[in-house]
């Protein structure tokens, strides 16, 4: 593979996510694929096919393309157009089917290289930014920031998590909390501890600032 399809992807991608503000807009793609690559370079996956798999990461999600979901068409088409081989492809496609955070049917993914690129996309969930793309997602969906009375549902299925209708706080208690245990290697376990304190410190303080308490 040649540095070329990399910059192919990426333009492909940036086009792509060109009108996406759901928080899955182009340089979420980008800092995925940064860190990606730090994570890979650090565990000794293989760098090109985690850099190819985090490009492609979004381009069938469930809620952005749920028409090519389920083939991953965008992603193999694309790769297909720039003579990738067929088994590569297949490749990069299962590392983007196993990345997804689905509640407790989350999976694990089989590859070093997958689980570069799944540590890569759960770390740009979290801390700061994480804070932000929970929030701006919450508004895109008419969300609730936070309701005293709905309580967050610590253990949801597939199904009931992509159906879920629920507040961004809670979210932080349904996916974002869980993951820095669900980090596959040690690099991104030390960074997502870090970033899991920020959050903390922060529900604190939109805690107490709702409750009254400052
Ligand atoms: P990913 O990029 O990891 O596949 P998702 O598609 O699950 O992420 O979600 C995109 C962003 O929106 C993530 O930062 C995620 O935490 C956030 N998000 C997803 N579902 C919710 C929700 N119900 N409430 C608030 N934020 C959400
Ligand atoms: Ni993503």
């Amino acid at each position: 593979m040649e540095k070329e399809i990399i910059d192919r992807a990426m333009a492909y991608v940036k086009e792509k996510f060109e009108n996406e503000y759901s928080g899955h807009d182009w340089f979420h793609t980008l800092r995925v694929f940064r860190t990606a690559t730090r994570i890979a370079e650090k565990e000794g996956a293989d760098v090109e096919t985690v850099q190819l798999a985090a490009l492609m990461h979004d381009v069938d999600d469930r809620k952005l393309s749920p028409e090519t979901h389920a083939d991953k068409a965008n992603a193999r088409s694309f790769l297909t157009a720039n003579n990738v081989d067929e088994s590569k492809i297949d490749e990069i496609c299962r590392i983007i089917s196993e990345v997804s955070f689905v509640g407790r049917d989350s999976v694990a993914p089989t590859t070093p290289e997958g689980k570069c690129v799944q540590d890569a996309d759960r770390l740009d969930a979290i801390g700061a930014i994480g804070i932000a793309r929970a929030f701006a997602y919450g508004g895109n969906h008419n969300r609730l920031m936070y309701h005293p009375d709905i309580k967050p549902n610590l253990n949801m299925s597939k199904e009931e998590y992509v159906n879920s209708n629920s507040t961004t706080v809670n979210h932080f208690y349904e996916k974002l909390f869980k993951l820095t245990d669900m980090m596959n290697t040690d690099t991104a376990k030390s960074i997502a501890r870090e970033r899991e304190e920020y959050m903390k410190t922060f529900i604190a303080e939109f805690m107490d600032e709702w409750e009254g308490r400052r």
